[in-house]
């Protein structure tokens, strides 16, 4: 037998002390797995026998993890929790991921959708509306149906039902453009301002952007408002070039497509032969800026630092309906569904260079999967290894 030197004897200790702590960390046993995946899916826990948990554990038993997720899924409190959060977080006008907002048509919508298998990507163009079953009609100058149906914790796993937009509130169906035409989200994006809190909504929830980083000044400035300050600061004659017009440019080249909606007397307001006046206040700041007479809108998004997010349908039209169906044919989109969804089971932003290669893969995949939003959250719980941390 070899004797070991003191050196050989530490780094045996090392190693067997390596062996014992550092794999283990990574080692969940499958009963703990289901647990994890559970909890992180439906949204609560849940006992060790729960037959879910069973049926879940004898999945991953067999090496079927996208299988244990899928039965996750199943469960009311998917919906009832999970997605209601995470629906309510787009809907946060201040755009701080809040979840105490109302259950809306908005965010009731888009539960919906998944729980129905809807393409995703038709959130922005479909016209359907969700809506909750037992529960007194819906107002269109109120919330009321969807806080009674939270008030009286209607289980809406079960109770959701579709309607259409074009039904429910009295527009023309080729008016509707899934939830960017729903009271909930004109509430939010179309009341205040110039209707360009709703290309923030974009470059948030649809880009996973702040406005700083899609900003970019070298981009056509012809369809700037004439709001924006031409001169902001005498001191500073060359501001709006260098600085407003980085998010002006494509911001305000987008908003055209908002031009006949507003939220007005509590409700969600269509103009169909009329621009809402916000387009053209102000018009002395800037004599020369683009004054809005219709809804056209252009996608300055395809070029500069954001081209990468790779929109592939029309880059130019009219209405929103266009727009939206423009927007979601990208890689961008698919990627943010991704990312919010990696950010739901995972509770923290894709960090390291592995979290950021499974958004891609599964971005997609979703694309790819005709937009399933179930099972990216399904192949999300399977893919991830989060669940210790
Ligand atoms: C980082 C991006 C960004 C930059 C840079 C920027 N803006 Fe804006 N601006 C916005 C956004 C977003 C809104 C919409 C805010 C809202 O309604 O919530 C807006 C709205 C406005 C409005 C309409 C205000 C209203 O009542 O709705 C004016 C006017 C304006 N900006 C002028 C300027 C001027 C002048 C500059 C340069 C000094 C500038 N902006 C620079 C993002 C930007």
């Amino acid at each position: 037998m070899i004797k070991l030197s003191l050196r050989g004897k530490l780094m045996k200790l090392f190693l067997a002390m390596f062996i014992i702590f550092i794999p283990s960390a990574y080692s969940l046993t499958n009963l703990q797995l289901a647990m994890e995946m559970y909890e992180r899916i439906a949204g609560a826990q849940t006992r060790t026998n729960d037959p879910v948990i069973v049926k879940m554990k004898t999945l991953l038993d067999q090496g079927n993890k996208a299988g244990a997720a899928a039965e996750a899924t199943k469960v009311d409190s998917f919906y009832n929790i999970t997605l209601l959060e995470w629906s309510k977080k787009f809907f946060d006008p201040e755009n701080a991921n809040s979840i105490d907002g109302e259950l809306t048509d908005a965010s009731a919508t888009l539960i919906g959708m998944i729980r129905d298998d809807e393409p995703f990507n038709k959130i922005f163009t479909a016209d359907l509306l969700y809506k909750v079953d037992g529960v007194a009609a819906i107002r269109r100058n109120n919330n009321a149906h969807y806080v009674r149906a939270t008030t009286d914790n209607v289980n809406l796993a079960q109770k959701l039902e579709p309607d259409t937009i074009s039904n429910v509130y009295g527009i023309a169906p080729d008016a509707t453009a899934g939830i960017f035409t729903t009271r909930g989200f004109a509430q939010s994006f179309l009341e205040a301002g110039t209707n360009r809190a709703a290309i923030k909504f974009i470059n948030n929830h649809l880009f996973c952007s702040e406005m700083e980083q899609t900003g970019d000044s070298t981009r056509p400035g012809q369809k700037i408002g004439r709001d924006v300050f031409l001169i902001p600061n005498e001191s500073v004659p060359d501001l709006h070039q260098t600085y407003c017009m980085s998010c002006h440019t494509a911001m305000d080249a987008m908003r055209g497509a908002f031009a006949h909606y507003s939220f007005d007397n509590n409700q969600l307001a269509y103009t169909p032969n009329s621009v809402h006046e916000k387009y053209n206040i102000n018009p002395e700041n800037n004599r020369t800026g683009f004054k809005t007479v219709n809804d056209s809108w252009i996608n300055y998004y395809s070029k500069g630092v954001t081209k990468d997010f790779n929109f592939k349908g029309n880059q130019s039209g009219n209405g929103l309906k266009s727009l939206g169906k423009s927007l979601t044919n990208s890689s961008i989109f698919s990627k943010c569904m991704s990312q919010k969804v990696f950010e739901k089971i995972c509770l923290h932003k894709p960090v390291s260079a592995k979290e950021r290669s499974i958004v891609s893969t599964l971005g997609v995949e979703f694309t790819n999967n005709n937009y399933n939003m179930k099972n990216l959250f399904q192949k999300m719980a399977a893919t991830v290894t989060c669940y210790q941390e």
